[in-house]
């Protein structure tokens, strides 16, 4: 039994749901163009299920931060929305005025409408608890308009913001199909793993890194922790290898002497269940080059794991039960030297384990390779997966656990 409401516990038909959900989208630097719209339609399969079941919904969201180039208006996403439903659906730019209230009272059963961008209000940021956010007046003043809450933004679940978790205090809530879909993802791959469970952990958030590495491997969910990318370039940093300048000048934006302390303990401590690069590829002259680690130092930078580190890894990968990758293993950026990131992607989708993806730019790389439905799960999340990886609570989770405990009845 799950410790949160989802769609099934709910008779929708002719309530007013208001469906909290993540569609912050990376838009088009000059344009500010929504460039990939995967996080839309994943939400798709709620919206749809709410308004087939004869829902009037609301939908809240945000997009960027305020000051920020990407802090955009909603109507760009009510246009996408509309596109996947196949009819019109209005966008409302206003979220407390006389103007949201009345379409928000004038909803047919069926239909959707999307409200303002919720960080419009200056305290929507606002880190507090569930019930200090239930007294703020987005909540005062949407609450009684609604039956249901929904949340569905697994993508922003690590934020205590006031539309995220100020709700639940007052209305029933529940989760919605992604949410659920996501937890369960990372439940299979966390709780229960099939073994060998392999997790390849690249990208550059180096400090990051070493605490997740620590906690998969002392609670035994991973049985081995490749490390790719900037943070395998620091776990050789860790282990004594020197790299050249061009990659230390570069880790040295990344990581901080704890981190690296922290790498060499780990190394020391769990270091058999580790896997490192046994060869990198080098820029020369805007050209790959394979060079084993017993080659650097080298005064041209380190941008990819290199080929016989791929032949092995990829065997690892074969055996495994599960895999999980968060973190590409090199510039994807750079067309040589996605390489390492394709080729492990291919091992995992090649395999019979069950593979789990996630974090903004593996995501957005298995989408460039071709690859993202070859996973049995791409997750939604960037930082809320970190939380989750690194053990913390996810509040969106929790409030949701809570509106549960209080047994609120369906309305
Ligand atoms: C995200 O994309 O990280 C979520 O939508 C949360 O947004 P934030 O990082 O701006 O709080
Ligand atoms: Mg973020």
């Amino acid at each position: 039994m799950l410790e949160f409401n989802t769609l099934d516990d709910f008779d929708f038909r002719g309530k007013t749901v208001l469906l909290r959900v993540d569609i912050n989208c990376p838009l088009h630097k000059d344009t500010l163009e929504i460039e990939d719209d995967n996080r839309i339609q994943q939400i798709m399969p709620t919206l749809k299920e709410l308004l087939q079941k004869g829902a009037k919904v609301a939908i809240l969201a945000h997009q960027g931060r305020p000051g920020d180039w990407d802090y955009i208006p909603l109507d760009k996403h009510a246009k996408v929305i509309s596109r996947l439903l196949g009819r019109g659906v209005k966008y409302v730019d206003d979220l407390l005025g006389k103007t949201a209230l009345d379409a928000i009272r004038s909803i047919p059963p069926g239909e959707v409408i999307v409200l303002k961008n919720v960080r419009d209000l200056p305290y929507e940021q606002d880190k507090k608890t569930m019930e200090e956010h239930s007294k703020m007046e987005l909540v005062t003043t949407l609450s009684p308009l609604f039956d249901i809450y929904v949340n569905d933004a697994f993508g922003a679940s690590h934020r205590s913001q006031c539309s995220l978790v100020g709700f639940q205090a007052i209305l029933p809530s529940a989760a919605g199909r992604l949410m659920e879909k996501e937890l369960k993802a990372l439940g299979q791959v966390f709780s229960n793993p099939a073994r060998p469970s392999v997790f390849i952990l690249g990208g550059a958030k180096f400090g990051e890194s070493v605490k997740v590495v620590d906690r998969v491997i002392g609670k035994k969910i991973a049985d081995w922790v490749i490390i790719v990318g900037v943070t395998g370039n620091a776990f050789l940093k860790a282990r004594g290898v020197k790299l050249g300048a061009p990659s230390e000048e570069l880790l040295a934006k990344e990581m901080t002497p704890e981190d690296l302390e922290a790498a060499k303990i780990l190394l020391l401590d769990k270091g058999g269940k580790i896997i490192l690069p046994y060869d990198v590829a080098i820029e020369v002259d805007c050209r790959r080059r394979d060079i084993l680690v017993g080659d650097l130092p080298q005064d041209h930078p380190v941008l990819d794991i290199g080929r016989s580190s791929i032949e092995k890894f990829s065997r690892v990968i074969a055996g495994a039960g599960t895999v999980f990758m968060s973190g590409p293993a090199g510039m994807i950026e750079k067309e040589p030297f996605a390489l390492g990131t394709k080729d492990l992607m291919l091992a995992a989708t090649h395999s019979k384990a069950y593979t789990v993806i996630g974090g903004g730019h593996t995501a957005a790389a298995a989408e460039k390779f071709g690859l993202f439905h070859k996973f049995s799960y791409v997750s939604t999340g960037g930082g809320a997966l970190e939380t989750y990886l690194l053990g913390k609570p996810l509040p969106v989770v929790e409030a949701l656990k809570a509106a549960k405990s209080r047994k609120c009845p369906s309305k």
